[in-house]
């Protein structure tokens, strides 16, 4: 599919990411995951000792990055990393560096492929003219469990009650950050991913259908 724009949102844990590649293989579209780059910005940081705060040196690292790459990586998934992403992601410098490089890079492609997009902004924010917009709802719980099983398997030392507590916390920092809170966006269709994923799934496929 070409010149398509699909957005997904929705807190920490609820299976975008799963759906978005779902989505990219089955309608033939782009995947980007917008929480790589500001895991790959935090994973930056970290490796150069420079604070989630320290405004000036993070401008001159950002000024230097001009080609951040959408790759997943094992590393950038460490929970660390998670909770710096979460912390540099409240400041407005650095989601309008994420957000500028992230549609400068659709519009360069959108001739040549359609795009799904993940994250917490995509449809308020960044994509606000998406052909579809989707928001995923799942209650904290099953996704505190569903978080505990990727790390186990991925083979982190994982404690299900912190996870918990974690995901708790990060989904008040997404929820009530003065810059781009995680929200339902305007015109998104809610999608409950509490239940089996393939029910979500048809719902979706059904939507995407309309589009073509
Ligand atoms: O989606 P993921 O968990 O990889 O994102 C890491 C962190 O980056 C999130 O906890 C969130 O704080 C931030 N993020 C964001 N806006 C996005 C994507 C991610 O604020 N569009």
């Amino acid at each position: 599919m070409k010149n398509i724009i699909i957005t997904i949102d929705g807190p920490a844990g609820s299976g975008k990411g799963e759906i978005a590649k779902y989505l990219s293989n089955k309608w033939s579209l782009r995947h980007l995951d917008s929480g790589i780059i500001y895991r790959r910005i935090a994973h930056k940081l970290l490796k150069n000792g420079v604070s989630f705060d320290d405004k000036p040196n993070i401008l001159r690292i950002l000024k230097k990055e001009k080609n951040l790459s959408f790759r997943k990586n094992k590393i950038l998934r460490k929970e660390k990393i998670s909770v710096w992403a979460s912390r540099i992601a409240i400041h407005k410098y650095v989601r309008d560096y994420v957000n500028k490089f992230q549609r400068e890079f659709v519009y360069k492609n959108l001739r040549n492929t359609g795009f799904v997009i993940d994250g917490r902004d995509i449809g308020s924010v960044v994509f606000k003219e998406a052909d579809l917009k989707l928001y995923i709802e799942v209650n904290e719980v099953n996704r505190a469990k569903r978080r505990y099983k990727q790390l186990i398997d991925a083979g982190e030392k994982s404690i299900y009650p912190k996870i918990l507590e974690e995901i708790k916390l990060r989904d008040i920092k997404d929820k009530c950050r003065k810059n781009s809170p995680l929200i339902v966006p305007n015109g998104a269709v809610k999608i409950d991913n509490n239940g089996e994923l393939k029910k979500a799934l048809s719902k979706i496929n059904r939507l995407v259908t309309k589009l073509s």
